[in-house]
């Protein structure tokens, strides 16, 4: 068994102190086997933004693994954000930007969906898309596979009008090969779960697609802070979302899936487990 905990949207420069402090007490009682980051650690990619990030990170208590964001590229330099756009994230956060990370159980695929000349969306260069699917070929074929992205690759049709990657069907061919069980991704600051089959896009093969919301900044756009634990046992993926309720982070609602041949297939969604009375 692997716990994962999937962190997005933290905007350190327009972050909340105490959620972010909650947040590490929960991750230090929970201890992950992982934390994954899929961007916008930065409001504006500030250099003390960047250092409140660092030192957050110094503090957790497991390894992370992060892709930066649209925020993490710097806005107001125009000429930083052209000739070094990634600089200041590779200094304080990950000189890696697409990394991978393996563990006897899971791999997970970092991809830098963030680009200088796009603002809100993203996009992945052929090259991009090449180097993943090397990366997958070289993986351990029986693990968890997993993508770690800043932008969607695909949304339920009402979130439809929010930015997310401009070129999603350049990984659908990924996806249909069953080469992913899983993409995290945050961006919307909405938190939802669904899989590739029921969004009617004329795929076949099922990857659960989980959308983070905000971990800790004050830009909830009408949702509570909150960030996700994936659970993986053989055959079956648990995700755990955990919301702040202004005093800590407590679960909210535990959705699994379960492996039917090749695809994920939904098994149960459980309500808020309630604490036993005294
Ligand atoms: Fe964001
Ligand atoms: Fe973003």
């Amino acid at each position: 068994m692997r716990t994962i905990a999937h962190l997005s949207d933290l905007h350190f420069g327009r972050h909340n102190p105490r959620v972010a402090d909650a947040l590490l007490q929960d991750l230090w009682e929970i201890q992950p086997s992982l934390i994954a980051i899929s961007g916008d650690l930065t409001q504006r990619a500030r250099k003390r933004e960047f250092q409140a990030a660092c030192d957050f990170l110094k503090q957790a208590p497991t390894p992370y693994l992060s892709v930066p964001g649209n925020h993490d590229i710097p806005l107001e330099n125009i000429f930083e954000r052209f000739l070094s756009p990634f600089g200041r994230y590779q200094k304080y956060i990950s000189e890696e930007t697409a990394p991978t990370f393996v563990d006897p159980e899971f791999t997970v695929f970092g991809l830098n969906t963030a680009h200088p000349s796009r603002w809100k969306q993203g996009y992945l260069s052929h090259e991009q898309r090449q180097s993943l699917e090397a990366r997958l070929r070289a993986a351990p074929a029986r693990n968890f596979r997993i993508l770690l992205c800043h932008h969607p690759v695909l949304v339920p049709p009402e979130l439809n009008d929010l930015a997310g990657l401009t070129n999603p069907g350049s990984l659908l061919p990924i996806l249909e090969t069953g080469a992913l069980d899983l993409i995290l991704a945050g961006h919307l600051h909405r938190n939802f779960l669904t899989e590739t089959i029921s969004l009617d896009v004329g795929m076949k093969h099922s990857t659960l697609l989980v959308q983070a919301g905000t971990a800790i900044s004050t830009r909830e756009r009408g949702e509570a802070n909150a960030y996700t634990l994936i659970t993986l046992n053989p055959g079956e993926i648990l995700m755990t979302v955990r919301v702040w309720d202004n005093q800590k982070f407590h679960t909210s609602i535990v959705t699994t899936y379960r492996k039917a041949g090749n695809n994920w297939v939904h098994a149960s969604t459980s309500p808020p487990k309630r604490a036993a009375a005294p």
